[in-house]
Formats: C-alpha cells, sequence, structure tokens
C-alpha cells in the first residue's frame, strides 16, 4: 500500500482553492474581544462560515447579499462558495485516531412548515446536512432534543447548548452550529516534563497552572509591528498535529505587554505574513494546559458585522420554503478545546526531569502570560479555531505535588 498512500500525498498537496473568509474571522475576533473583558476567547470562524452557508443556501435578495458581503464570497462566482465550503469542511473533516473533527450543524424548523425538495436536496449536498423539524411550542422538550442532538454530534463534549428560555411560541426556525476538535501533537509532550508553574495574568494577578515543557522542531518567528503599538517585538509558534495538516499557531507578547496591546493589530493579512514567515527549527517550548469553552450568541454578533435581514420579519429565505414571513429567531455557536500534553487526557507524572536553564540554546516560548491562538488548516489556510487564553487550567496549591520549577 505505499503507493497508494503517495498517490493520495500527491492528490492532497494539488489541492488549488484556499478559505476566504479570513477577514470576517478577524473581524468577528475583534468584536467578541471587545464585549470580553478579561475572559478567554474561542470561536470557530469555518464553522460559523458554514451555518452561514447554509442559510444562504436558502436565501434570496438582501438576506443573500449580506451573507455573501460579510463572508467575503462577493469575488466568487453566485454559488460557487457552496463548493468552496464544501471542499473546506472536507479538507478538516477527520476521523482517524489522531485527529477527530466534528462539525454539528443545522437548521431547526417548526413542524408543519415545508421546506423545498431543493433546498434539502443542496443541504444534504453541499453540507450532508439534514434539516430537523420541531415544536417550538413544547420550548423545554425542544431544548432537550436539540441538546442532545448536539451532545451526539460532539462526544458529549458540548452540552446544554440551549434552553427553554431560548425559543418562545413565536420561533419558527433556530441555526445551531456546534464544533469539537481532538487533535494528537505531532511532537507530544512528556507527561513526566509538566509542572507546576505561575501564570500571570494581565490583571497583574498570578494563578498556577500545569505546564507543559518540551524542546522540539517547530515552526518559529519573531515579528514587530514598526511601532510600538504591540509592544515591539512578539513571538509566533506554529506547532503543527499529528499529520501535518492541522497546526496551532501561538502568539505571545513579551512578559510585561499585556495582550490587549497586541489585539489591535490582527489583522487578516497579518495571518498570512506569520503563516508564510515562520521557519521550521529547534524551540524549547512551555505552554499551559488549558480548556477553553464558549457561547456565542451569533445572532447580536453577525448583526454587528453587517448580516442584519435575515434576523428581521424583512428576511427572504424563500429558497427554503414558500413561507415569506420566515426568518431566524436565533442564532448561536458554542465551541470547546482542551490543549493536553498529547491531545487527550494524560496523567501527569512528578519524574524528575531536571530542566537545564543555564544556557539557553534555542528560541524560548513561555506562555506563562496570555496568548493569541488559531488552529488551522495549513493547505487552505482554514481557521478551525480562533481564541485568546487569559486564564489557563487553574489549579489549587494542594491538587499536585508537584514542585515548582
Ligand atoms: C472543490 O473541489 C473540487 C474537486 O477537487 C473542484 O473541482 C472544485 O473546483 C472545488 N471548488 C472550489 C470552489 O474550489
Ligand atoms: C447518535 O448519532 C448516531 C450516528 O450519527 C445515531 O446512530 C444515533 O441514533 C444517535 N443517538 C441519539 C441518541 O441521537
Amino acid at each position: 500500500l505505499p503507493s497508494l498512500s503517495l498517490l493520495s500525498k500527491i492528490l492532497l498537496s494539488a489541492i488549488c482553492f484556499s478559505d476566504t473568509t479570513s477577514e470576517f474571522s478577524v473581524r468577528l475576533y475583534h468584536q467578541l474581544q471587545v464585549a470580553g473583558g478579561q475572559d478567554n476567547i474561542i470561536f470557530s470562524p469555518l464553522s460559523v462560515a458554514v451555518a452561514l452557508g447554509m442559510v444562504e443556501l436558502g436565501a434570496r435578495g438582501a438576506s443573500l447579499a449580506e451573507i455573501r458581503q460579510t463572508l467575503g464570497f462577493n469575488h466568487l462566482l453566485p454559488g460557487v462558495e457552496f463548493s468552496l465550503l464544501q471542499n473546506l469542511t472536507a479538507a478538516v473533516s477527520n476521523d482517524d485516531a489522531h485527529c477527530v473533527i466534528r462539525f454539528a450543524n443545522s437548521l431547526f424548523l417548526q413542524e408543519g412548515i415545508a421546506f423545498n425538495p431543493e433546498f434539502l436536496h443542496l443541504m444534504r449536498k453541499y453540507f450532508r446536512a439534514q434539516v430537523e423539524t420541531v415544536d417550538f411550542s413544547q420550548s423545554a422538550a425542544v431544548a432537550e432534543q436539540i441538546n442532545s442532538w448536539v451532545e451526539n454530534q460532539t462526544e458529549s463534549k458540548i452540552r446544554e447548548l440551549l434552553s427553554a428560555e431560548d425559543f418562545s411560541s413565536v420561533t419558527r426556525l433556530t441555526l445551531v452550529n456546534a464544533i469539537y476538535f481532538r487533535g494528537s501533537w505531532k511532537n507530544q509532550f512528556r507527561p513526566e516534563n509538566t509542572r507546576t508553574f505561575s501564570f500571570s495574568k494581565d490583571d497583574g494577578s498570578e494563578v498556577q497552572t500545569l505546564m507543559m515543557y518540551q524542546q522540539g522542531d517547530f515552526y518559529y518567528g519573531e515579528f514587530s509591528d514598526g511601532s510600538q503599538e504591540a509592544g515591539g517585538v512578539y513571538q509566533v509558534l506554529e506547532m503543527p498535529y499529528e499529520g501535518e495538516d492541522m497546526s496551532m499557531m501561538i502568539v505571545l507578547p513579551r512578559q510585561e505587554v499585556p495582550l490587549a496591546s497586541l489585539e489591535p493589530i490582527i489583522k487578516a493579512p497579518l495571518l498570512e505574513e506569520w503563516a508564510n514567515n515562520v521557519k521550521r527549527q529547534k524551540v524549547e517550548v512551555y505552554l499551559p494546559r488549558f480548556k477553553v469553552e464558549q457561547k456565542i450568541d451569533l445572532k447580536s454578533s453577525l448583526q454587528g458585522l453587517g448580516i442584519k435581514n435575515i434576523f428581521t420579519s424583512d428576511a427572504d429565505l424563500s429558497a427554503m420554503t414558500d413561507g415569506k414571513d420566515l426568518y431566524i429567531e436565533k442564532a448561536v455557536q458554542k465551541a470547546y478545546l482542551e490543549v493536553t500534553e498529547e491531545g487527550a487526557e494524560g496523567a501527569v507524572g512528578s519524574g524528575m526531569i531536571a530542566l537545564t536553564r543555564t544556557l539557553v540554546l534555542y528560541p524560548q516560548v513561555m506562555a506563562d502570560h496570555p496568548f493569541f491562538f488559531i488552529i488551522r488548516n495549513r493547505r487552505t489556510a482554514s481557521i478551525l479555531f480562533m481564541g485568546r487564553v487569559m486564564t489557563p487550567e487553574v489549579i489549587e496549591p494542594n491538587d499536585h505535588d508537584f514542585d515548582s520549577i
């Protein structure tokens, strides 16, 4: 079989489409950042794009135009974006032992309203999605039904997405969007190198966290925006997951510089600059374990970015159903990400690995203060997750009896 896998490698490297939604992703990040205070952030730009693509399939007129405009699809011929989204999700959808990515996107429609067969056909074709019907007047039962559907699609990592209060007797259509990712690092951290470590938050306080450590070959670069806006030089580290298609990029300001002063410079072309300029080299990495989870009200976020029409009674979703009075009442996304030594829960040892810090031979990335991250597909530039860690996994002093480094 070696020749077969070689063939599939060659085919994969010939992929010639790439994501065009990074501008949208960055704008959404900035919106969450403004609303987010000192909280961690996590969302999935690709998953939002897919969910909006599903709505766009059923939209016409201004409803359709706003989605194309905001997602950055205007330079494509009409309809080509569906094939693009299909290809982008196919490029990240994975289900082997090393890497699991699950999208759970669906439209839930009031029972008794009929969809156009053509719309259902296209939903299956491009998004492999079924449309589900529910009776929104039974709000508690609907919440339970949707939540268990999402739970089932995400290995139970995303629970309690919606509650009965999310629906009213006039709800007709709800957009549900969840994503789950589990990846193994190409270079795993050795659990016995994990230690308790102080993490300095941007407000000046300190928390104890489990800090993972390794020296390994990664993609690394130092950048500066020229001005002092970002506090001068900052580091970018890209750590591939098994298979090297997916990677996590960590953007870390200098120790004394708060993440808040780096965030304003983050723009779509800069993401590309980072990706194109990090170089493979040996790096010494200290990265805290972390778990981030966030539920986003997409309705208010998307309205702020220019997608308004689908949420009003002026919405034109006439490609979806014949009824003219349909609009989206509720749109939520919940994303969950857990970063550990290997990607799955790993036991933390307390062995005695001496960390020699007298002589620093390689660049050192010490993520003991807030950082920005993206998880992306390195071939298509799709952004699976974007977010920041302001507080990593906090441990109480008595949880483990590690020595501090
Ligand atoms: C999606 O992939 C197919 C098969 O590789 C290709 O023919 C098509 O042009 C791609 N679509 C876009 C929008 O890139
Ligand atoms: C969960 O999903 C699987 C496969 O998608 C399906 O066969 C099963 O019936 C689902 N279970 C529930 C409780 O929905």
